[in-house]
Formats: structure tokens, C-alpha cells, sequence
């Protein structure tokens, strides 16, 4: 006797869970966007450092080298992994090329995915890409205001009440839950009154100049990227004269463990560079550009980050370095101070452009997925006039903003490396899997060695992920729950509009069709 259901889930579901898009099909969608194609090689290159260089070397630096209270740090072996955690992003970065050269559209692994793994793939990496960008955007806004005060508090002139705001207005809840601060909190029926303003004001003015278009957004990252770049010269040039090889004495004080807490904490410095792929779609030559654009941002904030690690752990004693202010604070040490306010300017700078950046992700990533009908129609509207897919802009703005309600920034900051491996690990496995189904498809960019290359990127991921799980628990316990609530929206929506969509989209073609030979269609 048959059994209906085994029937209904091999004929049907799985079939549908597994279905894939050609490139050819998300090709052919893109030509008919309506995005605007400004971007050149610089700009992605431009693009890459703007959304690699922030938060992690200003701010994460110094809990990757002192440990935070959840796990230890590397002392000045991270000077090892902060070289070992560029090169693990070297393989992503070549399988990101060639998929990205291949299929130049909006949407990263997404897309990538799709093509390659199926329907159900693609949505929960899309789903986890939000980690790396939302969840990550809101990080990044959260350390914006511990510079923004302390820029302020660079001006004499300054009333106190704008130097010194009151608690509830610079941090949410969780951030000082549990420490004395939370007593100052005024409350509502109960309930904490918190707010973080300037991180909720950064995410606000950054959608507004994103809501407009791209062209603008670029050259204003192009300024940032300036500022900070020249602020981080300046570090290294005026610290490296005050390196005391002592310094590095003991060089690797929690062993093995902790250079690979390092790798994952650091990491995170390194985030962005795959989100120049998400501009594909508005770069002119995508198949020369984006490869340019991501190994050129690569090789670049990998030397700045290698310098900044060997002069800021020379220049002061491990255990002294400072985890809020990590550059600053070591100028301070060798009796430099007049430097901080720098630092804070160009700080401010770096946070600002990867907040564009990652506002700009998430962004394009989700309308890629609306595009395919998994969230309504309505997500995937383009404006008439900015060409930007303004109600998607408007829609992650507020999203960020509840979230940036309730996320404190190191939990973030791990869930977005989280998220960050398992998209490079299916990005990886996601060329292997393309060279076998369509070995003729033309690939402008090839990576080297494959499918060497592309496992080594997979497992390297993966193993620092399965090294660190045990350490970072708070993220490691969402992640999970993250990845149960993505699955619970796709099989009580996506799924179905999506078939939805294609249903309808079938039948505007075949009554396309039909007129054409003139049928009539019931
Ligand atoms: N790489 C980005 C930063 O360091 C996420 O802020």
C-alpha cells in the first residue's frame, strides 16, 4: 500500500525545499531591476575598506587580546591571529569572486545558494546573513556612541548634560543590567526606560542617505575611509616609538585556546569585504571589478591590521590594554593623550562607514528575497526616482532600531561572526557543488586549487566555530533559537508565497504567450 504522506514528501516538499534557480534566471531578473550601475573596481575597493575597518580594530582589539568576562584572550599572540584570521578569509574571498564574477546580482550568498543548495538554503542563509549584517549594523551603532561621548568630551565648551548624558539616554537595558548603573534607570509601569539615542540617530541619518541612492552614500564612505585610514597611519607611525619588545614577553600566556579565541573575536575586524558582492548588481564590469574589489580590500586591511596588532601589544603591557578604547588609551599610556581626540575622530569615521555598509547589506539581501516572494510584494518595490529599494531601506531602519532596543554589543558582535562563518561555509561548499552541476558556465574568475581551496575555507570555518561554541555561551545559546525562528517564517510564509509568486508570474508568461499565438486563456 502507498503512503500518502511519504508520497506527498517525496513528490512534492523536499522537491520544492531543493528546487534551485539558474544563474541565467537571477540574471535576467537583475537586467530588469532598475538599479542603478555606477560602481568601478576602486569603489568596491573603496566599498570593501569602508565596510571592513571599524568597530573590530578600534574597539574588539582589546577584549581579543585581554579576554572578556566570558572567555580568555590571546595576550600578544593575536598578532598570530589576527595573521591567521586573514588568511582563513582568503579562501571565502576567492569563492566569493567567483561566484560574485558569475552572478552579478544583489543578494550575496543568498544567491549563491540558491543556485547551488536550493530554495530552503538560500532562505536560511539569507536568514543568517542578517546576523552578519543587521545584527552586526547594530553592534557597530553601539560602539558609534562610545566615541560619539567621548568626542564630545573633547569640547571645554560643552554643557555637562551634553558631556555627561544621563544613562538611559547612551545605553539599552542590557548593556547595564546587573551593574549599579541599571538603579539610575527611570522605569514605566515596571518597565526600564532606555534608550540608546546617538546609535538610534547614526542608523537613522545612515538609511535616510542610503534611501537615496548609492552614488552619494560611496563618495561619502570615500571620505571616511580617508579619515580613518590616515588616523590609523598616524597610530602606527607615532606608537612604533614606543614598542618595548618586553611587551610581548610572555607572547602566547593562554596557549593554543587563546589564539584561537582570537581568531574568532578578531574576526570580526575582518567582516565586510564579502558585502562588496552585494553591489554586484550595481557595479559596472562585475566580472573584472569584483574580483578586485575583494582581494584588493582584503590585502590592504590585513596589512593595516597586522601593523596596528604589533604596535598597540608593543607598546603596553597585555593585561593593561583597555577594552573600551583599546588605541586611545594606549596613547594615553606613553603620554601621547593629545592623540585621543584623534582617535575618537577617526574611530567615529571607521564605525560610520561599516555602518553604511552593513545598513547597505542588509538592505540588498532582503530585497533579493522579496524579489523571490519570500516576504510580500510590497518589500521588493523600487523608488521611481533614487532607483533604491526604498521600502526596504525604510523597513530594516526600523527593525535595527528595535533591536538596537535590546542587543548588547559583544553578544552581537559574536552572533555576527557566527553568522559570518556560516555564510562563508556555504558560500565554500557552494562552488565545489557549481563546479560539478554546471562545469561549462562561464567563470570570468576561477578560484585556485579547487576543490581544495574552497573545503580548507570550509573547514577552517568551521572548526574555529566548533573551537569558540564553548566559550562565548550567551551567543552560542541565541544562535540556535535564530536559526529555529528563520525556519518557522519560511514554513508559515515564504514557502508558500513563493509558490504563490511563481504562479503568477507562470501565468503572466503563458498569457504572454498565448496572446502572441493567439490562444485564449481560461
Ligand atoms: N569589520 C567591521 C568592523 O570591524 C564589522 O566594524
Amino acid at each position: 500500500m502507498q503512503n500518502p504522506l511519504k508520497n506527498l514528501i517525496n513528490n512534492k516538499f523536499i522537491s520544492n525545499l531543493l528546487s534551485k534557480k539558474k544563474p541565467d534566471e537571477f540574471l535576467e531578473q537583475s537586467s530588469r531591476s532598475g538599479l542603478n550601475k555606477t560602481l568601478t573596481g576602486f569603489d568596491l575597493i573603496m566599498l570593501g575598506i569602508s565596510a571592513i575597518v571599524g568597530s573590530g580594530i578600534f574597539v574588539m582589539i582589546g577584549s581579543a587580546v585581554v579576554g572578556t568576562n566570558e572567555h580568555v584572550g590571546a595576550g600578544p599572540a593575536l598578532i598570530i591571529s589576527i595573521i591567521l584570521a586573514g588568511i582563513i578569509c582568503i579562501f571565502p574571498a576567492f569563492c566569493y569572486a567567483e561566484f560574485a564574477s558569475m552572478i552579478p546580482v544583489s543578494g550575496s550568498a543568498y544567491v549563491y545558494a540558491y543556485a547551488t543548495m536550493g530554495e530552503f538554503m538560500a532562505w536560511i542563509i539569507g536568514w543568517v546573513l542578517m546576523l552578519e549584517y543587521a545584527i552586526g549594523a547594530i553592534a557597530v551603532s553601539s560602539s558609534w556612541t562610545g566615541y560619539f561621548i567621548q568626542l564630545l568630551q573633547g569640547f571645554p565648551f560643552l554643557p555637562q548634560c551634553i558631556k555627561n548624558p544621563p544613562v538611559w539616554l547612551i545605553n539599552n537595558y542590557t548593556a547595564i543590567a546587573g551593574t549599579p548603573l541599571a538603579e539610575s534607570v527611570p522605569h514605566l509601569f515596571g518597565i526600564p526606560i532606555c534608550f540608546n539615542i546617538p546609535a538610534i540617530a547614526a542608523i537613522i541619518i545612515i538609511s535616510a542617505v542610503l534611501f537615496k541612492g548609492m552614488t552619494e552614500s560611496t563618495n561619502f564612505a570615500k571620505i571616511m575611509v580617508f579619515i580613518k585610514i590616515a588616523v590609523i597611519a598616524l597610530f602606527v607611525i607615532v606608537g612604533a616609538f614606543y614598542v618595548k619588545p618586553d611587551n610581548w614577553t610572555p607572547f602566547v600566556p593562554n596557549g593554543i585556546k587563546g589564539i584561537e579565541l582570537g581568531i574568532f573575536t578578531i574576526f570580526y575586524a575582518y567582516i565586510g569585504f564579502d558585502a562588496i558582492s552585494t553591489a554586484a548588481e550595481e557595479t559596472k564590469n562585475p566580472q573584472k571589478d569584483l574580483p578586485i574589489g575583494l582581494m584588493g580590500s582584503l590585502f590592504v586591511c590585513s596589512i593595516i591590521y597586522i601593523l596596528v596588532t604589533v604596535v598597540l601589544t608593543g607598546m603596553i603591557p597585555g593585561n593593561q590594554i583597555d577594552i573600551t578604547a583599546p588605541i586611545a588609551h594606549a596613547m594615553r599610556f606613553v603620554g601621547q593623550g593629545w592623540f585621543a581626540g584623534a582617535i575618537s575622530i577617526g574611530a567615529l569615521a571607521g564605525l560610520t562607514s561599516v555602518l553604511i555598509v552593513l545598513v547597505f547589506g542588509t538592505t540588498r539581501i532582503l530585497y533579493a528575497m522579496a524579489r523571490d516572494g519570500f516576504f510580500p510584494k510590497i518589500m521588493s518595490k523600487v523608488h521611481p526616482n533614487y532607483k533604491t529599494p526604498y521600502v526596504m531601506t525604510i523597513i530594516s531602519a526600523l527593525l535595527m532600531i528595535a533591536g538596537s532596543l535590546f542587543i548588547n554589543m559583544q553578544v552581537a558582535a559574536e552572533l555576527c561572526v557566527l553568522g559570518t562563518f556560516s555564510s562563508f561555509m556555504i558560500v565554500c561548499i557552494g562552488i565545489i557543488i557549481l563546479r560539478y552541476t554546471e562545469p561549462e558556465r562561464k567563470r570570468e574568475f576561477k578560484v585556485p586549487f579547487c576543490p581544495w581551496f574552497p573545503a580548507i575555507g570550509a573547514f577552517l570555518c568551521a572548526y574555529i566555530m566548533y573551537r569558540a561554541m564553548p566559550d562565548i555561551k550567551t551567543a552560542a545559546a541565541i544562535f540556535p533559537i535564530w536559526l529555529l525562528a528563520g525556519a518557522v517564517m519560511y514554513f508559515s510564509y515564504g514557502y508558500f508565497n513563493h509558490r504563490k509568486l511563481e504562479k503568477s508570474v507562470n501565468y503572466i508568461e503563458t498569457s504572454a504567450d498565448n496572446e502572441k499565438t493567439g490562444q485564449k486563456v481560461c
